[in-house]
């Protein structure tokens, strides 16, 4: 991060914690309506159009290290199978043999030169060419291999992370994250390497899950003594960015020396470009639609929300890092992958109730507040990439977030120039 940026994120921290309403001109948000969370025909736009068409985080590069590497990929909700061809390129299929149907690849992962339905034994290169089949002659003369190959999706990496996206038409993987990807830059992507990898199953919408951490208004309460006393909500800067993504950065209170993210381990190897905020401030990513991440020298460490009903959440802990000493892998998120820490445990505890809750007659929508506007953006992005036209009437949120709030536009740098000069 350039000085400039750094300066200015430290104005806007001030900003902030000395403001007394909203900054001028900042919208009102509308209730987000309960049926979001609750209502079947949601969900299901919410697959048709989300899923099918973000690109999403899944797999590392160490899952599929070396050429003939392949991996079965299922969280969201189709087949994939993942590949590392001969020359190099990481690529996606639906892992669907293109003869009766059968699953290609019946194992989770392995590696092979070839990749043999175990029904009749199609044959398949990892590129996902149909190589050869048994008995050719009884398929008649207009049978053509080479049209008979795997289906593939899109497959484009981000450093050592591999993204996937089931829509052909879909902007590049650096289009999608925009901004985001230069900023991105500093936290060494290309030389992470995958230190834990966990799944665990939510009984709450995926929404709920998320939203716990996409705010910071929740700290005081929820973890009085895990996070509040390392962050200074007051403080935190919110930026909106194109296509649903958004960033909090905050300072650990005044005085107080943040270890960073995944710190406090001796020796702890860093990615060492990362500059000032990341390593003194909580600086996380929402990226749209499923990601929340806090990024810092010594790990990334994603969590990912995948839908799996309406009331139902695969939610999977990740870290990733430099590298580490003595077998002794980083683990942000989970104890010894046996169950979520503590902050975890504390941010997921309340979604089973909340979604009870939100099921009653008594729930009709969520009033949010300038602290939540990322929830606000994620939903506002949401109807746009489904489609308004599409979403009944009345589960829309109404679109009042205007461009001027999103990166890089910022009133809040005029808001503070002027209040300077009055
Ligand atoms: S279904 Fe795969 S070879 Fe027949
Ligand atoms: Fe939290």
């Amino acid at each position: 991060m350039e000085q400039q940026q750094i300066d200015s994120i430290r104005q806007l921290m001030e900003y902030e914690a000395a403001r007394t309403a909203p900054p001028e001109g900042f919208p009102d948000l509308t209730d987000i309506p309960a049926g979001r969370y609750t209502d079947e025909r949601f969900f299901e736009l919410e697959k048709e159009h989300i899923i099918r068409k973000s690109w999403l985080f899944a797999a590392h590069i160490d899952e599929v290290p070396e050429p003939g590497c392949y991996m079965v990929w299922e969280n969201a909700g189709e087949p994939i199978l993942i590949t590392h061809t001969e020359s190099g390129e990481i690529k996606a299929f639906y892992n669907v043999c293109s003869h009766r149907g059968a699953p290609v690849v019946g194992d989770k992962c392995g590696k092979r030169r070839r990749l043999t339905c175990g029904y009749h034994a199609w044959s398949y290169s990892l590129d996902g060419e149909l190589m050869s089949i048994r008995d050719p002659e009884d398929f008649g003369e207009s049978f053509d291999k080479s049209a008979r190959g795997l289906n593939e999706v899109r497959c484009e990496r981000f450093g050592n992370l591999i993204f996937v996206n089931f829509d052909l038409q879909a902007m590049t993987l650096l289009e999608w994250l925009g901004p985001v990807a230069d900023e991105w830059k500093e936290f060494g992507f290309e030389h992470s390497r995958l230190a834990q990898r966990h799944s665990w199953v939510l009984d709450c919408n995926w929404k709920v899950a998320m939203e716990a951490n996409t705010e910071v208004y929740h700290v005081k309460t929820i973890h009085p003594s895990t996070v509040a006393p390392i962050l200074d909500c007051r403080r935190n800067v919110n930026t909106l960015y194109p296509n649903g993504h958004g960033r909090m950065i905050a300072p650990p209170p005044q005085g107080f020396n943040f270890p960073g993210v995944g710190g406090g381990m001796s020796k702890q190897p860093e990615f060492e470009n990362v500059t000032e905020i990341g390593r003194t401030c909580t600086q996380s990513y929402g990226i749209f639609p499923n990601w929340v991440s806090p990024l810092s020298q010594y790990t990334l460490p994603p969590l990912l929300f995948w839908p799996l009903s309406i009331n139902q959440t695969l939610f999977e802990t990740w870290t990733l890092a430099p590298g580490w000493e003595d077998g002794c892998a980083p683990d942000v998120w989970t104890d010894n992958g046996e169950s979520l820490n503590g902050v975890l445990l504390e941010d997921t505890g309340f979604g089973e109730t909340i979604q009870k809750a939100m099921e009653s007659s008594g729930f009709h929508g969520v009033p949010l507040s300038y602290q939540e506007a990322r929830i606000y953006h994620w939903n506002q992005s949401a109807d746009q990439m489904i489609g308004i036209e599409n979403i009944p009437e009345e589960l829309r949120v109404e679109q009042v977030i205007g461009d001027e709030w999103i990166y890089p536009n910022d009133p809040r740098l005029e808001l503070m120039k002027k209040a300077a000069t009055s």
